[in-house]
């Protein structure tokens, strides 16, 4: 379902006029009653293995990048291991919030650099309004579900994933959570009273440190390859906040234009939200081979990610 400022303004206390502003989002998507994680990020596999003409079955690992799995246990990509009849392949979930799908692709290149002829489903995926305090307008309009999917694998060209870097700012976990569900505050009827097992977020000290961290990165990611900005084909990065990723691009002397920016229909998608804006930058043609794009994603933990690919 497509979930519009409109709609939420008969939700919650809020304008499309303070949601374009503040964010830049204009919708959202919303999975149905019913479907779970697994069923996107399925469903993206099942497509990125297509397009990348490899079987299920040449599959030896998968990573789902989530942190709104179907269940604390199994793991996500167990489920979709079996439905892709990925009968070879590895299969376990990355938790790393909005840089989860930047950590995944990190670990799946480091992957199929040292075993030969490795292939890699790597997906990002959420069903984050299943994880939404609807009556919360702080958070409630910034998210979306959705999911997006890569194959990695030998190229035998001169496309490569020319670096990649992690961190973590774990002193600054408690900007984003899920308070209750989990062991430190298991569930009770008082945590679903007390609407615990909805994400919290501190926005705003969000804010400042993702500005300063993006443009950061990608600095990073352009001088670890010896790339200027005029090499750049494009840069997808996690559909934070408009207000967010224009200031950064800035700071770091990109031009908005070589900026993939797809927020405006589908919020921020955490773990999905880099692979999604990939797939529709491949789409329209952004992206060539032989392009040098960098990925960067930062969220909840705190953490962060970039790589740079050559296409
Ligand atoms: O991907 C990683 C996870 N993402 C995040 O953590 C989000 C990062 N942060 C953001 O994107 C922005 O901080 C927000 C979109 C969450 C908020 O934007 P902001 O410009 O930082 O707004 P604010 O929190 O400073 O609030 C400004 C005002 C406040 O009113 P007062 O105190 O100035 O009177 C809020 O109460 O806007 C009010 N407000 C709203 N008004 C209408 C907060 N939420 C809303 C709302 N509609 N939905």
């Amino acid at each position: 379902k497509v979930l519009t400022n409109f709609d939420l303004e008969k939700m919650v206390d809020t304008s499309d006029e303070w949601i374009t502003q503040r964010t830049g989002i204009k919708e959202r998507r919303i999975a149905d009653d019913g479907i779970a994680t697994s069923d996107l990020a399925t469903q993206a596999g099942q497509r990125a293995l297509e397009n990348a003409g490899v079987e299920p079955g040449e599959l030896d690992m998968i990573v789902v990048a989530t942190f709104s799995p179907d269940e604390l246990l199994p793991a996500c990509a167990c489920h979709v291991q079996h439905r892709l009849g990925a009968e070879n392949a590895g299969a376990y979930d990355l938790s790393a919030a909005c840089a989860g799908f930047v950590y995944a692709f990190s670990t799946a290149a480091d992957f199929v650099r040292v075993r030969e002829n490795a292939k890699v489903l790597v997906i990002g995926a959420e069903c984050l309004s299943k994880v939404t305090d609807f009556t919360d307008r702080t958070s409630c309009i910034i998210f979306g579900d959705g999911a997006g999917a890569v194959v990695l694998g030998e190229s035998g060209d001169s496309s490569d994933v020319l670096y990649c870097s992690v961190g973590c700012k774990g002193g600054q976990a408690g900007m984003m959570t899920i308070p209750a569900g989990g062991t430190r505050m298991p569930a009770s009827h008082k945590t679903v009273d007390d609407r615990m097992h909805f994400m919290r977020i501190r926005g705003r000290e969000v804010f400042k440190f993702a500005v300063r961290k993006m443009s950061d990165l990608l600095i990073e990611g352009m001088e670890k390859c010896s790339l200027t900005v005029d090499d750049i084909a494009l840069v997808v990065p996690h559909q934070v906040n408009l207000r967010i990723i224009e200031p950064a691009a800035e700071r770091a002397g990109i031009p908005i234009e070589k900026v993939f920016m797809n927020i405006e229909k589908y919020g921020n998608t955490s773990g999905a939200s880099v692979p999604l804006a990939l797939d529709e930058a491949v789409k329209a043609g952004r992206i060539k081979r032989g392009d040098h794009v960098i990925l960067v994603g930062f969220g909840g933990g705190l953490v962060w990610g970039v790589s740079v690919v050559r296409w």
